[in-house]
C-alpha cells in the first residue's frame, strides 16, 4: 500500500481509527472542561470588580485601566470632609482628581484652594495627612491603577503560550472533519488564533484607555464561538455521523486546490 493521500481514507474524523478517536475524544473533553472552568473563573474573578455579578465592560475596565474614579480624596470629599468646602470647590476637587490630578494645576490653582479650605487642620492635626506637600494630596488622590505592566505581561505570555496550544489542537482535531466548506474551515482555524492575539492587544489597550474594553469581550466572545464551533463538529463526526457507515476519503485531500 502506497502512503499517498488518496488511499488514506480512514483520515477523517468519522473514519477514524478507534484509538484516535479516544485521543482526541479525550483531549477534547479535558479541553473543554478546562474552558468552562477558565469561563467560570473570568465571571468569579473580573466578572466582580465592579461589585456587580456578571461580566460587563466595567469589570474589564476595572481590572485592566483600574477604577480612577474612586480616590479616597473623593471618597471623603463626598463624605466625612464634606462640610469643610463648599459644593463647587469640592466639584471642582474632584474634576481635577479624574484627570489624575496633575501637577501643573496643583501649582496654578488647587495649593491655593486647599490652603484656603483645608490646611488649617491639614498640617495641624496630628496623624492626618499635611496638605501644604503635593505628595501627601497625590497620595490621597491615587486611585487604582488597574493591572501593572509585570502583570500584564506574565499573564499575556502565559495566555499566548497556553491557549495557543489548546487552540492548535482543538483546529488540527477539527481539520479532519468532512463536508465543512473549505472557506469555513478556513475561517473556522483562523478565528481562535486572530480573537486570541485581539484579546491580548485589547488588555494594553484598555490600560491605555477604558474605551478599549469594547475589544476584550469581542474577542473573547469570538474565540469561544469559533473554538465551540470546531468542538461540537469534531465530537458530532467522530461519534454520531460515524454511526452510518459511509466510507468519507482523505478530509485533507478534500481541501487540496482542485
Ligand atoms: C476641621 C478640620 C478639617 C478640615 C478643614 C479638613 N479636614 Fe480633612 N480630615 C480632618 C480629620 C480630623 C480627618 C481624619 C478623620 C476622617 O478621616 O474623617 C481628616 C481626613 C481627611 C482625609 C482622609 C485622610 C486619610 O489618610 O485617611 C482626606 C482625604 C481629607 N481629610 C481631605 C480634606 C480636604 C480635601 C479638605 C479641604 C476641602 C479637608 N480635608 C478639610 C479634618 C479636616
Amino acid at each position: 500500500m502506497k502512503f499517498a493521500p488518496s488511499n488514506m481514507t480512514w483520515l477523517n474524523l468519522p473514519n477514524l481509527p478507534l484509538p484516535l478517536k479516544v485521543l482526541f475524544t479525550g483531549y477534547l473533553l479535558v479541553v473543554g472542561v478546562g474552558l468552562l472552568m477558565a469561563g467560570l473563573q473570568i465571571m468569579l474573578t473580573h466578572g466582580m470588580a465592579d461589585g456587580k455579578v456578571g461580566l460587563s465592560k466595567n469589570d474589564i475596565v476595572y481590572s485592566y485601566y483600574g477604577d480612577r474614579t474612586h480616590s479616597l480624596l473623593e471618597n471623603k470629599l463626598n463624605g466625612s470632609m464634606k462640610a469643610n468646602a463648599p459644593d463647587e470647590v469640592r466639584a471642582d476637587i474632584i474634576k481635577w482628581v479624574h484627570k489624575g490630578a496633575p501637577k501643573e494645576d496643583w501649582d496654578a490653582h488647587f495649593k491655593g484652594v486647599f490652603e484656603k479650605h483645608c490646611v488649617a487642620c491639614h498640617s495641624n492635626v496630628p496623624n492626618i495627612p499635611n496638605f501644604k506637600n503635593f505628595d501627601e494630596v497625590q497620595k490621597v488622590a491615587a486611585t487604582g491603577d488597574g493591572a501593572t505592566i509585570q502583570s500584564l505581561t506574565r499573564v499575556s505570555h502565559i495566555h499566548l503560550f497556553g491557549i495557543g496550544f489548546i487552540f492548535f489542537f482543538i483546529s488540527f482535531i477539527f481539520s479532519f472533519s468532512v463536508g465543512v466548506p473549505k472557506l469555513l474551515k478556513i475561517l473556522a482555524i483562523a478565528f481562535p488564533f486572530g480573537f486570541l492575539i485581539l484579546d491580548i492587544l485589547s488588555w494594553w489597550l484598555t490600560k491605555l484607555s477604558p474605551n478599549f474594553a469594547y475589544l476584550t469581550i469581542i474577542g473573547g466572545i469570538g474565540y469561544s464561538l469559533a473554538s465551540t464551533f470546531m468542538w461540537v463538529t469534531s465530537m458530532y463526526q467522530m461519534h454520531i455521523l460515524s454511526r452510518n457507515g459511509k466510507v468519507y476519503g482523505n478530509a485533507w485531500e478534500q481541501d487540496l486546490p482542485q
